[in-house]
Formats: C-alpha cells, structure tokens, sequence
C-alpha cells in the first residue's frame, strides 16, 4: 500500500512519513528527492534557479506517475505538489492521502528556521512569511482538504501524530 502524506510546507510530512516508515516497517520516498534525481541536480532550489517552477511542476508530476506502484511505502510530497493539475486525483487513486493539516500561524513560526532552503519563501520576513502562507494555504486547501485523513497537527507532536497514524499500515 502507499500511503501520501500532503500538506504546506513545514507541516512535518517528511519527519512523519519516516517515523511512520520506520514504526512500520514501510519503505519512505521523499517526493522532493525523486524530482531531484529527475532533474540530475542536488537541490529543489537550484532546480528552481536553473529550470524554472513549471519544469520543476512537470518533473514533479513525472516523479509521482513513476511511483512504484507495489509494495509498501510511505511517501512524502513536496507542499505544492496535490495542488497542480490533477496530480491529487492521481495520489488518490494510486493510495491512501493524509493531510497534515496546520493553522497559518504554526507554520510560518516553523517555517521562519528554514526559509532559506525553501524557493517560494527565501528572503522573506516574518510578516510577509505569514501573509504568503494564509494567501497560499487558502487556495490550496481544496486540494489538500480531498485526502481521504485529515489530521490537525498544531501544537501536537510529530510522534503523537505517527502513533495516530499508525492504524493506516496495522490494518494491512
Ligand atoms: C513547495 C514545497 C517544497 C518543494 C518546493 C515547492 C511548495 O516541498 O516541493 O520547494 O510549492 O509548497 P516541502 O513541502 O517538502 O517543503
């Protein structure tokens, strides 16, 4: 089975998705590192700087359809990848989606300690940190609102979070 975790950037998918690998004895896929490998580059952000967003959006959605689609695997997507085309269609008929769900305020005050490896947010200050995530968490949340799981994370801890997730692989 895969399972996706979804949701804004500094909600936490990649250190749930492993935890929950690792408690589960699933295999973890970073989303973000299968489009560098695509790309032949080490960095999202120099993906971004050399090829643009709209190649990056393309090898994202080329990085999704060559998921493996056997065996048992937690992956974790890159924050904006459910939210182009019809790639969250795509998630859901291929797995179960989990969104990760964050207030604004909870994600700007974790994403102010790692904007700089972030393209959409780099040299932002904490003002406009938080403008950028309320204007963009907003049109994306349709996208992300249709994961088959819903989980409000704010204020909770990533391993309360995977415990709570952790009936999705038991099952199997
Ligand atoms: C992006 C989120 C990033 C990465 C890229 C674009 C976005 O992934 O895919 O920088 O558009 O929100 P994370 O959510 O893992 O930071």
């Amino acid at each position: 089975m895969l399972i996706f975790l979804v949701g804004f950037m500094g909600c936490g998918k990649s250190t749930v998705a492993r935890g929950l690998s690792q408690l589960s004895d699933y295999d973890f896929i970073d989303l973000d590192q299968r489009v560098c490998q695509l790309a032949s580059t080490q960095s999202v952000a120099e993906i971004f700087a050399t090829l643009g967003e709209a190649e990056f959006r393309r090898l994202e959605r080329v990085a999704i359809e060559t998921l493996p689609r056997e065996g048992n695997v937690v992956v974790a997507t890159g924050g904006g990848a459910p939210c182009y085309g019809d790639n969250m269609e795509l998630l859901n008929s291929m797995g179960k989606t989990v969104y990760l769900k964050m207030s604004p305020l909870a994600l700007r005050d974790r994403l102010l300690h790692v904007r700089i490896v972030r393209p959409k947010i780099v040299g932002l200050g904490p003002e406009e940190l938080l403008d950028y995530v309320t204007a963009t968490l907003t049109e994306r949340e349709p996208f992300y609102g249709r994961a088959s799981v819903v989980v409000d994370c704010d204020n909770i801890p990533s391993r309360t979070i995977i415990s709570r997730l952790r009936y999705l692989t038991k099952s199997r």
